[in-house]
């Protein structure tokens, strides 16, 4: 048998970082998906497929045992993006379906860039855990995967991961999550704009580098804290779907990330192109570093302005994707 499964990517509106020490975030499900191929195989090992995710592709061929590292010529970091979060799901399939020694040749396609602030990770789990589970027969619901998954990312990333981005992508459309408390919103279909800059970044050192400026001073705690003050008044945009409300909360959200340092020369040269083609709001979108951008505008003038910006490698409007994780 041959299981396919897909969910989407994600941006956040508002509260990446502070979700991480318990105040709430808004992530919203785009339509950009990553599709993940499963079979069984007849004995106890794992091929992968990662041809296209957005890197060099390469196939890999292991062993069950987690100690046992694919023999191919490539970069660790390189080979770690594709085979950790896919190990990791494999692993959750095993358990979930009391299949401790189950098989699989795993192929993944990938819409989403790798480390682009998009939620490609969150979505290779989700997607991976639900083709492997119900290639074994087991059908898990949204929430049971969206749990399963954070468990991959709480251990690829060493422990530096919120449930926003498994929760967003499992769930789709808008949602609420903060700490262990996660719920789905009804939002207006929001028009966003995403740039992106070409490059990926190191989510856990950017949260480990907001972690250390917390500890040291007592202001950035403060700044901590007023991300979640914003967001909880994001939410009261939102539910009166007043946009442009929206968009000067996303302005405030990118200064108070910019403070805590995630942001980048690329980053704020695709924000202010954004805000110069006319955007209600834009902000830095994930970990920071570098990688993407969210504006909303629902005309022309910002996508307009970003395919003119060097720094922007790619611009695309991006749906809310309704559909979370589903079968194909
Ligand atoms: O850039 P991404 O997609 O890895 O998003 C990271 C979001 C953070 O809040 C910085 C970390 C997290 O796990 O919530």
């Amino acid at each position: 048998m041959t299981t396919t499964s897909s969910a989407p990517g994600k941006v956040y509106l508002f509260g990446e970082h502070a979700v991480v020490y318990g105040e709430p975030a808004v992530p919203c499900a785009i339509e950009r998906r990553a599709r993940v191929t499963v079979t069984e195989r007849d004995d106890d090992r794992l091929r992968v497929d990662a041809s296209d995710l957005s890197i060099e592709g390469f196939t890999v061929e292991y062993g069950g045992s987690t100690d046992e590292r694919p023999a191919v010529d490539v970069p660790p970091s390189l080979l770690e993006a594709a085979t950790g979060y896919v190990d990791s799901a494999v692993a959750q399939a095993r358990a979930a379906a009391d299949r401790p020694d189950a098989g699989f040749d795993v192929e993944i396609e990938s819409e989403i860039p790798l480390g682009a602030g998009l939620g490609s990770s969150a979505a290779v789990a989700v997607a991976g855990i639900d083709a492997a589970t119900r290639e074994l027969g087991v059908d898990l619901d949204a929430r049971e995967v969206a749990d399963r998954a954070y468990r991959v990312e709480h251990e690829v990333q060493d422990g530096e991961a919120s449930r926003a981005d498994t929760f967003c992508s499992a769930m789709g459309g808008a949602v609420r999550v903060e700490g262990d408390d996660c719920s789905t919103l009804d939002a207006p279909d929001l028009p966003f704009v995403v740039g992106y800059d070409g490059t990926g970044h190191d989510t856990g050192e950017l949260v480990a580098g907001v972690r250390a400026l917390r500890e040291e001073y007592g202001f950035a705690a403060d700044t901590v804290a007023a991300i979640g003050d914003l967001v909880r008044e994001g939410e009261r945009a939102l539910e009166a779907g007043d946009v442009e409300e929206l968009g000067r909360l996303m302005n405030f959200n990118h200064g108070l990330l910019s403070a805590l340092d995630v942001s980048a020369r690329t980053l704020e040269n695709m924000v202010w192109a954004a805000r110069d083609g006319g955007a209600l709001g834009a902000k830095l979108t994930g970990a920071g570093g570098g990688g993407s951008i969210v504006a909303l505008d629902d005309g022309d003038g910002v996508e307009t302005a970003l395919s003119l910006t060097p720094e922007c490698a790619e611009t695309f409007r991006a749906e809310l994707a309704t559909a979370g994780v589903r079968a194909e």
